[in-house]
């Protein structure tokens, strides 16, 4: 059975999306061969301790990766699903994704579990700033704490509960979940696709393991599957 087949015999159709749907608008991944924990460990940069006891490094890190934003667009990908969504033919996103791309292509329906690297915030008073106001490492206008950080889910830190309860009921209510482009090495997420009593597929540019767990593999680049579905879809 084809994707776009399953697609349309599908009624509530989730996909689940990781770094890997992000690398062809040229934002690396994490573990894939050129990924950010290839060379750096994310103990030292991507966790609550780090943010705490090594600023300057989590600091670093954080703003290389938001410089690296600049001028970056979804891909032909990312608005095929957007159009999907738009045709009924898929219900949400859920995403590990932090840069954005697929409410930029116009999802609506998009739940980010690991927050948003653009949505600069106080540690310690919650309250909002702007993306150069970290980057020049400023002080907490409110509250006058060194503590700006971006609005990501860091190791050591829960899941926005919220948004984690929202889309876990999106899964369960799948009859279709199509997992695109992660490792589904970091929990909770890796949970999810054992959440669906639908069928599963998986879109990932390697073989890894977990392939079990699926009903399908199709082993491709996101971009270029999601553009062949578009124009399967469109026969
Ligand atoms: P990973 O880097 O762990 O996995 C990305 C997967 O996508 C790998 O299996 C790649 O082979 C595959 N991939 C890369 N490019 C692709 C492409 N063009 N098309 C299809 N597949 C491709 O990224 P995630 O699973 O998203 O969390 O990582 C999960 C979390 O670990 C991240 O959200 C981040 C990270 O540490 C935090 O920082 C909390």
């Amino acid at each position: 059975m084809t994707l776009s087949s399953m697609i349309r015999s599908s009624k509530y159709v989730v996909v689940l999306t990781g770094a890997g749907m992000d690398t062809d608008s040229n934002i690396p991944d994490f573990r894939g061969k050129e990924g950010w924990w290839r060379n750096i460990d994310p103990r030292t940069v991507a966790t609550i301790d780090s943010f705490h006891h090594n600023y300057s490094l989590f600091h670093q890190f954080y703003s290389m990766r938001l410089r690296m934003l600049d001028g970056i667009t979804p891909h032909k990908g990312h608005y095929v699903l957007s159009e999907l969504e738009s045709k009924g033919l898929i219900k949400s996103i859920v995403t590990q994704n932090v840069a954005g791309l697929h409410k930029m292509a116009g999802s609506r329906k998009v739940y980010e579990l690991h927050g948003n690297i653009r949505s600069i915030r106080c540690n310690s008073c919650n309250h909002t700033a702007a993306v150069e106001n970290f980057l020049k490492k400023e002080h907490c206008k409110h509250c006058g704490n060194k503590a700006l950080r971006p609005g990501v889910v860091l190791f050591g830190e829960m899941l926005p509960s919220d948004t984690w309860e929202a889309a876990l009921k999106e899964v369960e209510k799948s009859d279709l979940l199509i997992v695109i482009g992660t490792s589904l090495e970091v929990y909770p997420v890796n949970q999810l696709p054992m959440m669906t009593k639908g069928k599963t597929v998986l879109i990932n540019k390697q073989a890894r393991g977990s392939e079990g767990l699926f009903d399908v593999i199709i082993l491709g680049k996101a971009r270029e599957v999601l553009e062949a579905l578009d124009n399967s879809l469109a026969e």
